[in-house]
């Protein structure tokens, strides 16, 4: 996707209510965005989608919905106060701030240990934006955001916002394995805000300081743990695949290195889509060992175990993390299916976004806006599909510019109610790809559109 193919569909997506500048009547505010009306939507599709194939459709996946914060020091255990940074340089004139380990030339290496970042090289020290002298000061940056609780001035406990979303499930884990009768392997599901301190702008849905999540936390049996690593590596390739609707040669794998590799992980692995011109990250796949439920013991003071009653041992489960973003799936689909081609000599842009995720699944029109008969029998039409479907109703302006309209938002179907529906009782159901269309009966449109929905 070129930057130009991206700058439309930031435009398109303010447009036509999918995604608005967070806080705009302000300035807007920075890396921060608000899904629209249409957006909404579109993001619920993919949540409800995820819970459906991960959670509804397996028999050892629970979900749940975990708060937004948590006992900071559950931050300490995970490691996030100290090794959740990033290594930042500010440009004594402008002021922006800079990712040392973006800069042209500069390589970094980060010591998982202690957080801390090596200078390999020093590369440029031209400020990108101003050309002004950098000075090569590089400045641990924590990413995560805090906030506190309490009402009492000089009394306030500091408090961290999700810096992942997936802690909470570490935190439940005694809680479920008491209450739930799990067996291992199980997982815990869960889709939920994640707020980090961000220095790297303009890449729209791509970096944003608050995003969802959605994530799975599969806890096993060390022996059975590489082999269910590479189940989910499959599940969820093949997910963004037939679920989200993307195309294979526009995904990759691309393993960490070990020095990019967090110092717990046995192997890890980032699922890329091609959203610009370059491969990025969309989902990220760790093998965890028993990290997680270890430090959280520890800092605890609890021992988050498992009895095995058929081997009778007693041990410390091993998570599988797949952790992929919201907003970039989001993202993804939008550059997958924004098309542009020219009928009659003008341009049609459309969305060809899977059905099953699009906003609206139809869209009802009147042949003509003036004629009671027929306005009388589309909104009796309307009314039927309402229950069943996100539906719009149209009847502004000629048929082809109402044709346009849900082309541009990806609606899969618009349905016209003509002259002819007065004498028969069918209808055309308009095709967004094709532009085909076909005449069915109005009763067997609900059919007929559940029939489309599952292809
Ligand atoms: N618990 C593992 C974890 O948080 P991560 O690779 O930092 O791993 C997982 O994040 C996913 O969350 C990423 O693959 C990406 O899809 C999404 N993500 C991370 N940072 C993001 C950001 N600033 N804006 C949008 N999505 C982000």
């Amino acid at each position: 996707m070129t930057k130009d193919l991206m700058e439309k569909i930031i435009s398109l997506c303010k447009r036509r209510g999918f995604v608005y500048p967070s806080s705009e009547i302000y300035g807007g505010f920075a890396n921060i965005y608000d899904f629209g009306p249409l957006g909404s939507l579109l993001a619920k599709n993919i949540r409800d989608i995820w819970i459906k194939k991960i959670v509804q459709e397996r028999n050892d996946m629970y979900l749940i919905d975990g708060s937004i914060l948590m006992h900071p020091k559950a931050w300490e255990a995970s490691g996030h106060t100290v090794a959740f940074t990033d290594p930042l340089i500010q440009c004594p004139s402008c002021k922006k701030r800079f990712r040392a380990d973006q800069l042209e030339g500069w390589k970094l290496e980060k010591d998982n240990q202690t957080g801390e970042w090596n200078v390999l090289d020093q590369g440029s020290l031209i400020c990108p934006d101003c050309n002004g002298n950098l000075i090569p000061d590089v400045k641990e940056f924590n990413l995560l955001m805090t906030t506190s609780i309490g009402s009492i001035e000089g009394e306030k406990t500091k408090v961290y916002l999700k810096g992942e979303s997936c802690q909470n499930i570490y935190l439940d884990f005694l809680p479920i394995r008491d209450t739930m009768g799990v067996k291992i392997p199980f997982g815990v599901a869960q889709i939920g805000k994640a707020f980090r301190n961000e220095i790297t702008l303009g890449k729209f849905l791509f970096k944003v300081r608050e995003f969802e999540q959605m994530d799975i936390e599969y806890f096993c049996s060390p022996e059975e743990a590489k082999k269910l690593y590479e189940e989910w590596k499959d599940i969820r390739f093949n997910w963004y695949i037939d679920t989200i609707g993307l195309s294979k040669n526009r995904l990759r794998w691309r393993q960490h290195s070990s020095e990019e590799r967090i110092f717990y992980a046995r192997d890890a692995w980032d699922i890329e889509y091609k959203f610009f011109d370059e491969f990025e990250e969309l989902e990220g796949i760790h093998d965890r060992s028993d990290y997680d439920l270890k430090q959280q013991g520890k800092f605890s003071g609890k021992t988050l175990d498992y009895f095995d009653p058929v081997s009778k041992m007693r041990f410390i489960p091993n998570i599988i993390e797949c952790s992929g973003g919201l907003q970039r799936t989001f993202l993804a689909i939008l550059a997958e299916s924004y098309q542009e081609e020219k009928v009659d000599n003008e341009k049609r842009v459309f969305l060809k976004i899977k059905p099953s995720l699009s906003p609206y699944k139809v869209a009802v029109f009147p042949l003509v806006a003036n004629k009671d008969n027929l306005i009388e029998k589309a909104k009796d039409v309307f009314h039927l599909l309402k229950p069943e479907f996100m539906i719009m109703w149209d009847s502004i302006g000629n048929i082809g510019k109402r044709y346009r309209r849900q082309d541009e938002i990806g609606t899969p179907w618009c349905i016209t109610i003509d002259y002819q529906t007065l004498e028969d009782n069918t209808v055309t159901i308009r095709d967004r790809d094709t532009m085909k269309q076909e005449r069915i009966k109005i009763e067997e449109i609900i059919r007929w559109i559940k029939e489309h929905l599952n292809v």
